[in-house]
């Protein structure tokens, strides 16, 4: 597909009246991959008319395509913000136009909180925080120096800021813990390869990784063998989503831990939709119910994982 390009998906069916314009980040990982598909395939039970664009992970590129929106008179509007900043120009827009917007996955900074009705999506400083609970417990009898280093999703984005700032909390009240490394490995594999080898070029003695998404964690996986040690032992590693292949590489030995983040958005997005519309009532944040998973849990998990 081309750059920002926007595609039609037409619905059988069905309260087929509604309209949706859906701004996506990007394909840089997993977890989005199987957002798209949870999107696409409920916008079609829902009955709605979606139209899809794929910003490439550029802010410029989600801007263009709200505007086009709006000027398409979608009834609603709803995106995943690539970073939390510079929303309130185009999002007045949409509010000047009558034109609901709602928050998913990924929330924004603005102070205005009437810019959209509703943010649906994780709670990443939790997930940040059931990181840094899991590093605690496994180093809770050692009292030596535990050396971290960090790959952190796309800088500026909610769930790299706040899956930093959770993990830290915890993490922060035992001064035995040191980030001794931290760099963005913008959610994507190659990037969490390549970070990871200059890591271990630069940091002697890395004890523990912790990486924003399960993408990092494992090209960071290709880099430490790379490198001629062993994942999972040799450098422990906690990563985010619980997509299938980190759940494969848990069960395999070659992460830790990995805290769930789940992509499946549509059932509840496409809801939430249908009653914007409508102009009933919604709660002004819907939190997606999570867990986590040990190497054990991810070998029982596996068979019936949906993505
Ligand atoms: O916003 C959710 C995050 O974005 C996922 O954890 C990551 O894999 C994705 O790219």
């Amino acid at each position: 597909s081309g750059s920002g390009g926007t595609t039609s998906a037409s619905s059988g069916g069905g309260d087929s009246t509604v309209t949706m314009g859906f701004s996506q980040v990007g394909a840089e990982s997993g977890w989005r991959t199987a957002n798209t598909k949870s999107v696409q395939e409920s916008a079609k039970t829902a009955g709605i008319t979606l139209k899809f664009s794929d910003a490439q992970q550029k802010q410029e590129n989600q801007i263009k395509a709200i505007r086009s929106f709006i000027q398409q008179r979608v009834d609603v509007i709803a995106f995943s913000p690539v970073v939390e900043s510079g929303w309130d120009p185009v999002l007045k827009e949409a509010q000047n136009a009558k034109i609901p917007v709602i928050l998913t996955d990924r929330a924004v900074d603005s102070k205005d909180t009437t810019l959209y009705k509703t943010f649906l999506g994780s709670d990443f400083i939790e997930e940040g925080k059931k990181a840094g609970q899991w590093l605690v417990e496994e180093y809770k009898d050692s009292t030596d120096k535990v050396n971290i280093v960090e790959l952190q999703g796309t800088t500026g984005s909610a769930p790299a800021n706040d899956r930093k700032a959770g993990f830290q909390e915890v993490i922060g009240a035992d001064t035995k813990f040191q980030i001794v490394a931290t760099q963005t490995g913008d959610f994507t594999r190659a990037k969490g390869k390549e970070v990871m080898e200059a890591f271990l070029k630069s940091t002697p003695d890395i004890d523990v990784l912790y990486a924003h998404n399960d993408d990092m964690g494992l090209g960071a996986i290709e880099a430490i063998e790379g490198a001629g040690k062993v994942p999972g032992k040799d450098i422990k590693i906690i990563t985010v989503d619980a997509v299938k292949d980190g759940m494969q590489a848990l069960a395999d030995g070659k992460i830790n831990f990995i805290v769930e983040c789940s992509p499946l958005l549509g059932p509840q997005l496409m809801d939430l939709a249908k009653k914007v519309v409508k102009g009933e009532e919604v709660p002004a944040r819907v939190v997606t119910e999570e867990t986590t998973f040990t190497q054990d849990q991810a070998k029982q998990a596996l068979p019936s994982r949906q993505y």
